[in-house]
């Protein structure tokens, strides 16, 4: 099974854009192994929108890799990232043209899915743009989910339609294994924090299998590169809680800053094991919500994961420092249960203590606090 839990690597996009090319995938894909991303669990390296020459090949009617980008064609590059230990991803779209105006798949599904097989692709992002009015949605998604069964490959299914004909209602059922939902991340934690808050009551339909993918992260970014919006970028609490969140929903962990580059407050973020451990738990559950106020802007998450193990997200979305009470009762365990939650702070692994009735915490704006509970 492809997804038996949430997909994990890095693209192109949030970064470089259309500033891709043959060494700077080599270079991540050496950052990737070098520095543990890929024993952490950071396998697909995609390569997004703008890889190939602007026109198809007139005899063949193949894609054709970008000549200048990709001086050595994509098979070497993929020979080389899979040299690493890593699996390689590919990007096209649904319709006529990809976003950025590069040949689409609309029509030529079977033979690009060939040609994504030729070069050795283990993961295919699939794009909405510019595609005929003659299909719907539910239907090209079909057609490219077929293609790549038909290709003798076993190629995981990235849809990347932003949410549009109620996706995650389908799109499990046509083969794919993860589907965007929203329109696209910036680096600023407004933009994440709507994009979060327009998911909370669909991640339900998220499950092994097909996963609610919320788009890459920009964690790390620092304002840098191709999505740095108004040039804002984050403060590390900020990307702290991005990542939370991510984790605790069972979101696809794609990485998209410049991985070559990554300083050590990142890396030890997106490599912690506990919050790995807790986006990667093979149930998969979405979490239920304990506490809501100040706007739905402070909340508790309590994730049941397996092995008789919780995680639970304290959230400060807003702007204000605040304060959240986890109360047992209301999780499901009363007093009279004479029982408790041991916890552990997932950022630090220390030991928290034992909750018994309730926990109040305080948080700064934007801050979280995650914690791994049993019950004693
Ligand atoms: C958007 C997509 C982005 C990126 C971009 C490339 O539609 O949501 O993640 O792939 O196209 O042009």
């Amino acid at each position: 099974m492809l997804s038996k839990t949430p997909p994990m690597g890095f693209n192109t996009w949030n970064t470089f854009g259309e500033n891709i090319n043959d060494r700077m995938i080599r270079e991540t894909a050496d950052a990737m192994a070098e520095k543990g991303l890929l024993a952490a669990g950071y396998k697909y390296l995609v390569i997004d929108d703008c890889w190939s020459e602007r026109q198809r090949d007139p005899v063949t009617g193949k894609i054709v890799p970008d000549r200048i980008k990709f001086p050595n064609g994509m098979r070497a590059v993929s020979d080389y990232v899979h040299g690493k230990g890593l699996k390689f991803g590919m990007y096209s779209c649904a319709g006529t043209r990809t976003c950025a105006n590069y040949p689409g798949s609309f029509d030529h599904e079977f033979l690009d899915a060939q040609t994504f097989a030729e070069y050795g692709a283990d993961f295919l992002k699939y794009d909405f743009c510019n595609r005929p009015s003659t299909c719907n949605g539910p239907l090209l998604y079909k057609r490219i989910s077929m293609a790549l069964k038909a290709s003798g490959r076993e190629i995981l299914l990235s849809a990347c339609n932003w949410g549009s004909d109620e996706v995650q209602t389908w799109i499990r059922s046509v083969g794919a294994h993860m589907y965007r939902s929203t329109g696209d991340i910036f680096d600023n934690f407004v933009s994440y924090r709507d994009i979060f808050m327009s998911q909370i009551d669909k991640f339900p339909y998220s499950a092994p299998g097909c996963f609610n993918d919320i788009d890459m992260l920009t964690v790390g970014m620092y304002s840098k590169g191709n999505v740095s919006g108004d040039g804002q970028g984050c403060s590390d609490v900020e990307y702290k809680t991005e990542f939370a969140l991510w984790c605790m929903f069972s979101v696809p962990l794609m990485l998209g800053c410049d991985l070559r580059a990554i300083n050590d407050t990142t890396l030890k973020l997106v490599t912690n094991k506990n919050l790995i451990r807790i986006d990667q738990d093979e149930e998969g559950r979405p979490p239920f919500c304990c506490f809501k106020e100040h706007g739905g802007m402070s909340r508790i998450f309590v994730k049941v994961l397996s092995d008789n193990e919780f995680a639970l997200l304290f959230l400060n979305l807003s702007d204000n420092r605040a304060r959240s009470f986890l109360i047992l009762e209301d999780m499901g365990i009363p007093v009279a249960s004479g029982k408790g939650l041991q916890i552990t702070d997932a950022f630090t692994g220390e030991d928290a203590g034992v909750i018994r009735e309730y926990k109040e915490q305080w948080l700064e704006p934007h801050d979280c606090a995650v914690y791994l509970a049993k019950i004693v």
